[in-house]
């Protein structure tokens, strides 16, 4: 409790709201150099991103074609992939890029910083000799290449593999190049151009990104930050945000797995909601936007589909009906059935807000004499070319419904504006967040996918 207490008064931003910290902003969107691949921590191109935004020495320049590249030991290289969620990347030396060339550039071996990047596992070496002998170049005429320089020149590029080889070899050339490569295979033109593997070391961003941060660096401290909207913090974001009910009033957001956190934490603040949601990740702004998945329970209205007719519902029987061309049925059409004037028929066929998703039975559309059209407590409004199911209290856009499973995803209109990471609460509906707000979902839904619960705690100083 004492504990929580100290965080809140510490970490309560005392900026007014809106003020968003300028490099959570800066970090905030990752960059590209042309070629579609993003750019993000702990890479960052040096024209286009603050340099707190990346590690030191994951500074990138983008070349002519649209491709990153990369200054290692003073050479320039591409590259052509970066994989975030192993830590490796795949460059080659940029001297190699041109495709057009059957002839071999002379490079520099490649020395790594030490600390930052090593050879990822399972790479080879190709060893390029320059310079041989015409000993040598009768032993081995099919490994000669046209060098860049001078049409008499060649290259003896050979595997790295014998070294007893290797090192007679390197005798009879006045010099050798050793280049990594990721696999041997496809000529060596093609081998040095696909290039090889290197794994980096940094800082691992996720808890901060999980928690709603950009990660990034303190070049005066020399350490990792995580950027909140708030303000740089150590490595991760507070559960604390502030409300829209006040500059001094915050909320404490808790996951709700753990009980104990959440009953200290319930006896420090004034009042307290279950917000569900789906899954927490990227912050809780991220994770209230992405909202829940409801299960509901009706009348399957394949039988009904299938033959013909549209679902629908008699409110005065209190029973699912099948609408036909024709007139209602309890749950088919009949295999003959003369088109007539069903109005029901028309009125119940699958429409939308103008966007996705479809509205079809179970819902329907309030308003447009269709209230037969679903089941009972499942009308939507239209609102800005978007489903929105109203409850007494609030209202949850509906962002996708997946008929094949009978679930259908809900979002907090409130949360669904919120553009910022930023938790934003007005005065009135914490006590109504929580699904028993829901009361005609009551008998006909059931939570299914609430891994998670907030625990949303407003507190007043
Ligand atoms: C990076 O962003 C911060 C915050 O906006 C700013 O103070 C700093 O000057 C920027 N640095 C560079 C190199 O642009
Ligand atoms: C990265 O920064 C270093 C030091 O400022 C600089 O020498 C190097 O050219 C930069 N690398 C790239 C790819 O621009
Ligand atoms: C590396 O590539 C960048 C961008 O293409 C270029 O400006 C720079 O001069 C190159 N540096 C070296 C050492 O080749
Ligand atoms: C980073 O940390 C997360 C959570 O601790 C973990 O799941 C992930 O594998 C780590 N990533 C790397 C590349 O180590
Ligand atoms: C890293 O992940 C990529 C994509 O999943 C995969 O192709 C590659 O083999 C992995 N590299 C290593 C070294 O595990
Ligand atoms: C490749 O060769 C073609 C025709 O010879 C030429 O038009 C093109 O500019 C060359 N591309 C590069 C990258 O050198
Ligand atoms: C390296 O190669 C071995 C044998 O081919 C393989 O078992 C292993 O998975 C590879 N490691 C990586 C990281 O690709
Ligand atoms: C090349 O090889 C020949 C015969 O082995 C030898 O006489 C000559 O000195 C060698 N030249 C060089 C530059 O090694
Ligand atoms: C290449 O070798 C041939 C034959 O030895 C010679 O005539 C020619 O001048 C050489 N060219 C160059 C650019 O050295
Ligand atoms: C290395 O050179 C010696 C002398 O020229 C030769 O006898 C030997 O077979 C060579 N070894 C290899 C692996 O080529
Ligand atoms: C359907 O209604 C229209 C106008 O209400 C009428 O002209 C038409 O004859 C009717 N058709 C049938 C098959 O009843
Ligand atoms: C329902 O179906 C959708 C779309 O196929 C899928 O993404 C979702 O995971 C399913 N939900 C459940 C609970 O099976």
């Amino acid at each position: 409790m004492i504990v929580l207490c100290i965080l809140f008064f510490s970490l309560v931003p005392k900026k007014s709201l809106g003020a968003v910290d300028p490099y959570f902003q800066a970090c905030s969107v990752p960059k590209t150099c042309g070629d579609g691949q993003a750019i993000r921590f702990p890479f960052y191109i040096q024209d286009k991103q603050n340099s707190s935004c990346g590690y030191p020495g994951f500074n990138l320049s983008c070349n002519n074609n649209g491709h990153p590249t990369i200054l290692i030991s003073n050479t320039n290289y591409t590259i052509h992939e970066i994989f975030f969620q192993n830590e490796t990347l795949r460059v080659s030396n940029s001297a190699f890029s041109n495709p057009n060339s059957s002839c071999i550039p002379s490079i520099n071996s490649i020395s790594l910083p030490g600390g930052r990047f090593d050879l990822a596992p399972n790479q080879t070496n190709l060893v390029l000799f320059y310079n041989c002998n015409s000993s040598v170049h009768e032993s081995w005429p099919s490994e000669f290449y046209p060098s860049c320089y001078g049409e008499n020149d060649t290259v003896l590029a050979l595997s790295g593999q014998d070294r007893k080889l290797i090192s007679n070899v390197s005798m009879e050339c006045k010099s050798s190049v050793r280049a990594p490569v990721d696999a041997y295979g496809g000529g060596i033109g093609k081998s040095l151009r696909n290039g090889f593997v290197l794994k980096w070391k940094a800082s691992n961003c996720s808890i901060c990104e999980d928690s709603g941060g950009n990660c990034g660096f303190d070049n005066i401290m020399y350490h990792f930050k995580c950027f909140c909207p708030d303000r740089p913090h150590a490595w991760n974001c507070p559960e604390i945000y502030p409300s829209c009910y006040g500059e001094n009033d915050a909320v404490l957001a808790l996951s709700g797995q753990d009980p104990k956190l959440i009953s200290n934490g319930s006896m420090e603040c004034k009042s307290s909601v279950l917000a569900p949601v789906e899954a927490y990740g990227g912050g809780i702004g991220k994770s209230l936007r992405n909202g829940f998945v409801l299960k509901w329970k009706a009348s399957n209205c394949s039988i009904c589909e299938d033959s013909g007719g549209n679902c629908g519902f008699d409110n005065i029987m209190y029973h699912f009906k099948c609408f036909c061309p024709d007139r209602p049925h309890a749950w088919n059409c009949p295999e003959s059935v003369l088109p007539s004037n069903s109005t029901r028929y028309e009125a119940c066929k699958p429409t939308n807000c103008g966007t996705d998703p479809n509205i079809n039975f179970p819902f329907y559309v309030f308003g447009t004499e269709t209230d037969r059209c679903g089941y009972p407590g499942l009308g939507i409004v239209c609102n800005r070319g978007k489903p929105v199911y109203r409850t007494l209290e609030r209202q949850y856009v509906i962002q996708d419904i997946f008929y094949e499973n009978q679930t259908f995803r809900l979002v907090d209109e409130e949360f669904s504006l919120i553009i910022l990471a930023f938790l934003l609460l007005t005065s009135s509906p914490l006590n109504s967040l929580s699904l028993s707000s829901l009361p005609m979902m009551l008998n006909c839904f059931s939570l299914i996918t609430a891994r998670h619960h907030f625990l949303l705690v407003l507190r007043h100083l």
